[in-house]
């Protein structure tokens, strides 16, 4: 339920309806067993941010599922900008959902004809003047106990909460995951640290973590700058040693780290790699967004 707007306009398997309308079926399977995959894309100035590599990460995600594509990229295209007109997004978000559809419980997954559930809606809020992006995050390091295939973007989100809940309840605002001592990312972004020597060090893509949008244009816009990217795994004793830390995500764009685990990072505010790549990141992206 949205509190603070008026009742949106949503999309439900070809259907726009008010929010209060919306219904799926309680035999959805991404309602009973998290088989549903998900994007979120940026609404900057009302136009879509990186929508193109949204639906090549889409496509992939429902590959490895063995999920096909329900709708064409240009309908989607369609979908996406007519909730943001019908709800006048200016600055926000997309979510969009793809289950498998809905069948009667059985793990087997049901016959192929089985007609995938779509859906979407938005959200509006400060995603460039974000109170937090300005502070910069506290995070705490937690295990990393979610699946094997990070990779790919399903609703299977329970850990990811968790650990967001306990970072809240912790004083902090995030939590950085951490596998046999190394980073993996964070609860919904990609994690990085700038090293001593100035380079910017990140996880390379592997199944262990979600293939950032951000993170490949982060990644273009940085080595256009000169900055040295190195894609390798980091230990939270680098992290806490850093010059930097920062995440990135679709909704976050590049925000700073400015403690992990109570331990100040570098002078504890956010530092000038991060806040020029967020700089660069917001100049480019409003400029390409479509
Ligand atoms: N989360 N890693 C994880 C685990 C994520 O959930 C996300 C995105 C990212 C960053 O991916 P991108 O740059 O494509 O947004 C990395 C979205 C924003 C979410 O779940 O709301």
């Amino acid at each position: 339920m949205n509190m603070t707007s008026p009742i949106r306009t949503v999309y439900v398997n070809g259907q726009y309806c008010p929010e209060s309308e919306a219904t799926v079926s309680i035999f959805d399977r991404g309602y009973l067993f998290a088989d549903a995959i998900y994007e979120v894309t940026c609404v900057l100035g009302g136009k879509l941010v990186d929508f193109d590599g949204h639906m090549a990460r889409l496509q992939r995600s429902l590959g490895e599922l063995d999920m096909g594509m329900p709708l064409t990229v240009e309908e989607l295209l369609a979908i996406h900008r007519k909730l943001v007109a019908a709800n006048n997004v200016v600055e926000g978000l997309i979510y969009m959902q793809i289950s498998r559809g809905v069948a009667d419980r059985d793990f087997n997954f049901p016959p192929e004809d089985t007609r995938p559930v779509v859906v979407m809606f938005t959200q509006s809020r400060p995603v460039i003047e974000s109170p937090l992006a300005k502070r910069g995050l506290k995070v705490i390091s937690l295990p990393d106990i979610r699946w094997g295939r990070r990779d790919i973007k399903t609703v299977q989100l329970l850990y990811p909460s968790i650990a967001k809940n306990a970072a809240y309840k912790a004083g902090a605002d995030d939590a950085w995951l951490v596998q046999d001592g190394y980073v993996t990312e964070a609860s919904s972004a990609n994690a990085y640290i700038v090293t001593s020597d100035g380079k910017i060090v990140t996880r390379k893509l592997s199944f262990d973590i979600l293939h950032g949008i951000t993170r490949a244009a982060v990644f273009t816009l940085a080595a256009e700058s000169g900055y040295i990217l190195e894609e390798r795994s980091f230990t939270l004793q680098e992290a806490f040693d850093a010059r930097e830390a920062f995440i990135t995500s679709a909704t976050s764009f590049v925000t700073s780290v400015v403690e992990i685990d109570g331990v100040a990072i570098g002078d504890g505010t956010i530092g000038p790699v991060s806040k020029r790549l967020r700089e660069i990141y917001i100049e480019r992206a409003t400029a390409a967004a479509s």
